[in-house]
């Protein structure tokens, strides 16, 4: 399959009053045309950083300090504004912002607000033309036509999440990144949603980036899975290796973290410690203060990303002996 989408070395810092905020530190992968990549981490692990990064659209005092992001072969960090908005945005990738389903203007009907994209983005179209493809976005997304005459307070929080990815889906995009798409929904719309992604990624060859604290939120639709720990990749392969047999101990500690839907709820097992000061992370690995696995030298040395010979990236000192070269 063509690779669409190419991320090198990628830096996206924060300037703040307490230091620089290395949300993003040093982020490379590919997407193909029609991959599902899954990205999980904890809060704070710079996930949303990377995707805003994607479109040109992290917000100051944040900034793209260093890398390259190929699409079709054309690098987004040299693009201008203006080149952005015409080439990338919404055309090629489109986002599902995290809460966007809560964002929706309460004072317009969901045609309304979605016909806003196509007068922004493709003020060549008629208004009929227009009209036609909010109707079949709609129908696409699993609702009724008839929602287009809703307002959102009308709607459920699976109606509304619906409408905000067919507005996702409005200019035809490659990619559609989808943020924490399913956090603020109840288990069954969750699944409903889910399916909806998956249905799109196989009848329109879409390639989704799926953006979730909750591993198991990607276990079903994700063909590759990054996690990030601290603005770093620290593992990244084909999901049935991740999610059976995962490498880095931060990998596996999140896997337990899976709420399990019948079990005990005080059966819950969180990750004990916090994720580092961004501003400040610890000089060797930085999960190594959390690692029930961590030997000395994993506080004093950060390892490298290794490629394991099952085809897997891990950033674990324990994966040293199995790994086919070091890579960045
Ligand atoms: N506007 C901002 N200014 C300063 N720091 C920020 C800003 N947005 C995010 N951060 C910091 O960047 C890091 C990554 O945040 P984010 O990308 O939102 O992570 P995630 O989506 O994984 O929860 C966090 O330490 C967060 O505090
Ligand atoms: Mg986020």
């Amino acid at each position: 399959m063509a690779e669409l989408l190419r991320v090198e070395n990628l830096k996206t810092y924060y300037n703040t009053l307490r230091g620089i905020v290395r949300a993003v530190d040093g982020v490379s992968f590919t997407l193909r045309k029609g991959e599902v990549l899954g990205i999980a981490g904890e809060s704070g692990s710079g996930k949303s950083t990377l995707a805003w990064s994607l479109l040109g659209l992290v917000p100051p005092p944040g900034y793209v300090k260093e890398g390259h992001i190929y699409l079709d072969g054309m690098d987004i960090t040299r693009m201008s504004e203006a080149e952005l908005r015409k080439k990338v945005r919404w055309k090629k990738i489109s986002m599902v912002f995290q809460g966007a389903m809560n964002a929706l203007t309460p004072v317009y009907t969901v045609g309304r607000q979605i016909e806003e994209v196509f007068k922004i983005h493709a003020p060549h179209m008629g208004k009929q033309e227009v009209w036609n493809r909010i109707y079949e976005l709609l129908e696409s997304v699993g609702l009724h036509r008839s929602i287009a005459h809703r307002y959102p307070h009308e709607l459920s929080g699976g109606q509304k999440q619906r409408v905000v990815i067919a507005m996702a889906l409005a200019l035809e995009p490659d990619i559609v990144i989808a943020d924490e798409p399913t956090t603020a929904l109840d288990v069954v719309v969750q699944a409903q949603i889910l399916n909806l992604l998956k249905r799109l990624q196989r009848e329109k060859g879409l390639s989704i980036i799926l953006i979730t604290h909750d591993l198991g939120v990607i276990a079903e639709l994700a063909e590759t899975v990054m996690i990030m720990y601290a603005g770093k990749m620290v593992e990244y392969g084909p999901a049935d290796l991740v999610f059976t047999r995962p490498k880095h101990p931060y990998t596996e500690a999140l896997l337990k973290a899976i709420p399990r839907l019948r079990g005990p709820v005080d059966k819950l097992i969180y990750i004990p410690g916090q994720p580092p000061d961004l501003t400040r992370p610890p000089p060797g690995c930085k999960f190594a203060p959390r690692c029930p696995l961590a030997m000395d030298e994993c506080h004093e040395k950060e390892p490298p990303l290794f490629k394991l010979v099952d085809g897997r990236l891990s950033a674990c000192w324990l994966n040293r002996n199995e790994a086919l070269e070091a890579g960045g």
